[in-house]
């Protein structure tokens, strides 16, 4: 049976995108937060997402009014108990994620499907803490969900095959272009741009060239939307942090290994655009000015 509703856990940054573009492709959606305070926020961030692609046109109004129709906020797991698939898109930490699944497990019925949203932690793992590993896949979506075409669709050594492309088939509905990849640290993006971003700081710390001249390399001569020091700062540098370290822990090779200045940066709060501060300072988040390292 086709997946067709679907739930989401955590209305952050990604959950609210997942939810807004679960709904924006036709999906009654359910998403969950601990509180009200946060469940008002996550839905808050999404009217103001689908009011401005109606100012711009790219939306009618009364699509708009469809989508809000579709999407509902809860605080309680419970409210999971019909949904075909539940996308978790909760705080990076195992413990947490357990805690979730057993409830989750507990709740929901015997074909419900789990994707967790994780960007580094093993799905595998994550699987296990349910009766159900064959119905549990990965489903990484990209900051700002809304605007980013991809959707990694993970499959681990004990997903059940047809759930997968159930899975996958769902991935495509919502308008992203699917891709397949095994559970394996990292996936495809992060275990590529990783890296890449670490060489960038390293590429700093070195002199190699300032803020914003290795910015510019990249965007100009490489065509790439953001330079890499932007991005850190967009995607956030503890995030990174943390994303190097699993991935390091996993291969033990030094092209994942967190260059000093990161780790710095993290013990000194300068987690990015967030924060108001990285590799940029963000005192005019309209003109971020490139700070000075070397
Ligand atoms: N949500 C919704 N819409 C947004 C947005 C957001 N967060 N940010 C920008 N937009 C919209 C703007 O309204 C604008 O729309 P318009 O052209 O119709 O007016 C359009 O996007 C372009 O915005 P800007 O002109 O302000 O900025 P850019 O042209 O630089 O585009 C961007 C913004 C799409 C974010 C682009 O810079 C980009 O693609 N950057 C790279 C992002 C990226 O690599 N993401 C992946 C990170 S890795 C990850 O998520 C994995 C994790 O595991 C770490």
């Amino acid at each position: 049976m086709p997946i067709q509703k679907v739930g989401v856990v955590g209305c952050g940054l990604m959950g609210s995108g997942i939810a807004q573009v679960a709904a924006q492709s036709g999906f009654p959606t359910l998403v969950r937060e601990v509180n009200d305070v946060l469940v008002e926020k996550g839905l808050k961030g999404i009217e103001k997402n689908l009011d401005r692609l109606v100012e711009k046109g790219t939306l009618p109004a009364a699509d708009r009014d469809a989508v809000r129709e579709r999407l509902r906020g809860t605080t309680s797991l419970e409210d999971f108990r019909d949904a075909d698939l539940v996308m978790e898109a909760i705080i990076e930490q195992l413990p947490a994620k357990r805690e979730l699944y057993t409830a989750l497990d507990a709740i929901c019925p015997k074909h419900t499907v789990f994707a967790s949203n994780t960007s580094s932690l093993s799905i595998t793992e994550m699987a296990m803490f349910t009766k159900r590993p064959d119905r549990f896949v990965g489903l990484h979506f990209f900051n700002p969900v809304p605007l980013m075409k991809l959707v990694e669709v993970i499959r681990t050594i004990a997903t059940d095959p047809a759930v997968y492309e159930e899975v996958f088939a769902f991935a495509q509905k919502l308008g992203k272009t699917a891709v397949r990849t095994s559970d394996r640290t990292g996936f495809i993006v992060n275990r590529l741009l990783v890296p890449y971003l670490l060489d960038a700081i390293r590429a700093l710390e070195e002199g190699v060239a300032s803020v914003e001249d290795i910015d510019n390399s990249m965007k100009l001569g490489c065509g790439h939307p953001m330079g890499p020091l932007t991005l850190l700062d967009f995607v956030g540098i503890e995030t990174t942090y943390y994303i190097a370290n699993v991935m390091f822990d996993e291969f033990r090779e030094k092209r994942f290994a967190a260059p000093p200045l990161l780790k710095r940066m993290v013990h000194a709060g300068w987690h990015g655009r967030k924060t108001g501060r990285g590799f940029y300072d963000y005192s005019d988040p309209k003109n971020p000015k490139p700070l000075k390292f070397i």
